[in-house]
């Protein structure tokens, strides 16, 4: 896995809030580490001196001096493990807090062609879960390099020092043991991937059969069924089975052959020396002790290869997103009063380069205050042409005016709030009626938002709701009829109040009912504004000063309309 400069730089700026916190979390991890080596060395000395008989109150002269030196090293270490375990996981979430900002507010910032490209999951999941693991990557990265690193290079220092022989026999064993704690690490972790996968087949699986279960029972397909669900949760059955089979494979290796394995070579070559008198009894304990010390950071080592892989791969995955560009906003001209004259000026557009031109060569003008009709056959672009107003989409070639000013040459914000958008699928966020409401103005006043709702016509069904204006509209909350929604966006917009208007198929997938309800809103809020509508049904567009029809030719004006079905 592999990480650029500049990307190596910008991980490593992620610290820089926390700086005074990372260091005191490398000191802290340092003294346990340093400590933790330590400890055996007064046994080894405790041992040596009492065999020898160097004193002669052996309790008062060492042990007791000894023991309390060791309890107080023993309560520093518990303080500094304290802090590293709690406030460097604190500073690796927080970096992670300040990393998911940033990716929202990147997010906001990123073009409409971004979203038509990525799938809203996989946003999602960067955002979440390749977050999650970068967080243990800041924290557990440097520290867990300090701990287990520096502990194999004392405890390798200690050894050698006490008795270079024993060491060696020991160092032979450790690049099997590195080779088979990362082979059965990478092992569990994908097995642990499939059984997540798993997981999700089974919930599908189930949820369909359920939600379905009507369709079951009628077409008497409860044995199909029964067979489909076996298979599914046979394959999960398996994954499970594989991660027990890796993980006993895994710890039965490192508990209970490698570790009593080297513990006997070292008995083994020990008790040689020592019947040979070539080793010390206190030596010889003290190394027993240590073992340990360079046996565990083992595994410790392999998980620590495995997190820099995971991290540096979701690091890369987040740079990716930050790395591409927001939406041009470097408009700066100034717009006092906003009359609304839209004028095109050989407008050409393409989604992609290398695809077919979806709009070649427009121009047109609407005057502020017109109601122009769009009307054409279904994906000839018309909703393109209207998105292209508030720049949702670059253009390829030509211009836009708003009152004779490119709109690209008006801050984003700016162009976007003189235009209010009323859609077909309109979106609700979750909260209360009141909330989405305000979504239009946020901060107006109740009244405001009441006057808004009642020039919409939503204002009765609002009252007649079990909470009124605030009414939850959740996941969990209650739900709307499509004419209720879309009275909800017009009032949302009656709010906003902006000089240009665009109506986009807004009444097209209502029933006549609330067609008219919502086509009334419309008609009331189209006044005195610059309005586009975009409809199928000529009832919605009659009061149209201007036609446009939008065809494989072009755009075309005309004078009535007849000949428009
Ligand atoms: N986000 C998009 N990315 C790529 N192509 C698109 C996108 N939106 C629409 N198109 C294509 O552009 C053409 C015009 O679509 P659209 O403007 O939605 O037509 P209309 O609103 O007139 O039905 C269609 O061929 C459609 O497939
Ligand atoms: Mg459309």
């Amino acid at each position: 896995m592999f990480v650029s400069g500049p990307r190596i730089k910008k991980f490593f700026s992620f610290y820089k809030p926390y700086r005074l916190l990372f260091i005191a979390d490398i000191t802290c991890a340092f003294i346990v580490m340093v400590i933790s080596l330590f400890l055996p060395l007064f046994v080894r000395y405790i041992t040596n001196s009492v065999i020898s008989g160097s004193f002669s109150d052996v309790l008062g002269e060492l042990i007791l001096p000894a023991a309390l030196i060791m309890l107080c090293l023993i309560l520093i270490e518990t303080a500094a493990a304290l802090f590293y375990d709690y406030r460097g996981h604190q500073m690796g979430a927080m970096i992670e807090r300040d990393m998911r900002d940033e990716l929202f507010s990147h997010y906001q910032k990123l073009p409409f062609s971004f979203f038509d490209r990525e799938k809203t999951g996989s946003l999602m999941s960067r955002l979440i879960n390749d977050l999650l693991n970068l967080a243990e990557l800041y924290h557990h990265g440097p520290e867990d390099l300090i701990i287990y690193g520096l502990r194999f290079m004392g405890a390798l220092m200690v050894l050698t020092r006490i008795n270079a022989g024993l060491t060696l026999a020991v160092l032979a064993f450790l690049p099997l043991m590195l080779g088979y704690s990362l082979l059965f690490q990478n092992k569990i972790r994908a097995a642990y991937k499939r059984y997540h996968e798993k997981i999700g087949d089974l919930g599908a699986s189930l949820e369909d059969s359920l939600a379905g279960i009507r369709v079951v029972k009628s077409f008497a397909a409860e044995d199909m069924e029964e067979e489909k669900f076996r298979r599914v949760n046979e394959d999960f059955y398996r994954t499970r089975a594989d991660i027990y089979r890796q993980e006993a494979y895994y710890f039965t290796g490192l508990e209970h052959f490698f570790g009593p394995l080297i513990m006997a070579a070292v008995v083994l070559c020990g008790g040689i020396w020592l019947s040979k008198s070539a080793l010390d009894t206190g030596d010889f304990i003290a190394f027993l002790l240590y073992v340990n010390y360079l046996t565990a950071p083992i595994p410790q080592i392999a998980r620590v290869i495995q997190q820099y892989q995971d991290g540096i791969a979701g690091f890369n995955r987040f740079m990716d997103i930050l790395d591409h560009p927001p939406e041009p906003d470097r408009g700066l001209a100034a717009l006092p009063e906003v009359k609304g004259r839209i004028e095109f000026a050989d407008v050409s557009f393409r989604y992609n380069e290398g695809r077919d031109y979806v709009l070649e060569g427009i121009s047109f003008s609407v005057n502020p205050g017109q109601t122009a009709a769009l009307v054409g056959p279904s994906g000839i672009g018309k909703t393109t042409l209207c998105s292209l107003i508030s720049r949702f989409y670059e253009l390829s070639s030509g211009a836009i005016r708003l009152d004779g000013i490119d709109i690209r040459e008006l801050p984003l914000k700016t162009l976007r709030r003189n235009i209010g958008v009323v859609q077909q699928d309109l979106y609700l966020f979750a909260g209360t009626v009141i909330d989405n409401i305000r979504y239009g103005r946020p901060g107006a006043a109740e009244a405001d938002v009441i006057k808004a709702a009642k020039k919409a016509n939503a204002h009765e069904f609002i009252m007649r709701l079990p909470g009124g204006y605030y009414s939850d509209l959740g996941p969990r909350g209650l739900s709307l009829s499509g004419g209720q929604r879309q009275r909800l966006g017009i009032a949302r917009v009656f709010l906003k109040d902006p000089p240009v208007l665009i109506f986009d198929e807004a009444t097209s997938a209502l029933d006549q009912k609330s067609e008219r309800l919502v086509h009334e809103a419309l008609m009331e809020l189209a006044k005195n504004r610059t309005t586009f509508i975009i409809a199928h049904r000529l009832s919605t567009v009659k009061n149209a000063n201007r036609i446009f029809t939008l065809t494989e030719r072009g755009l075309e004006e005309k004078d009535s309309f007849e000949g428009i079905s």
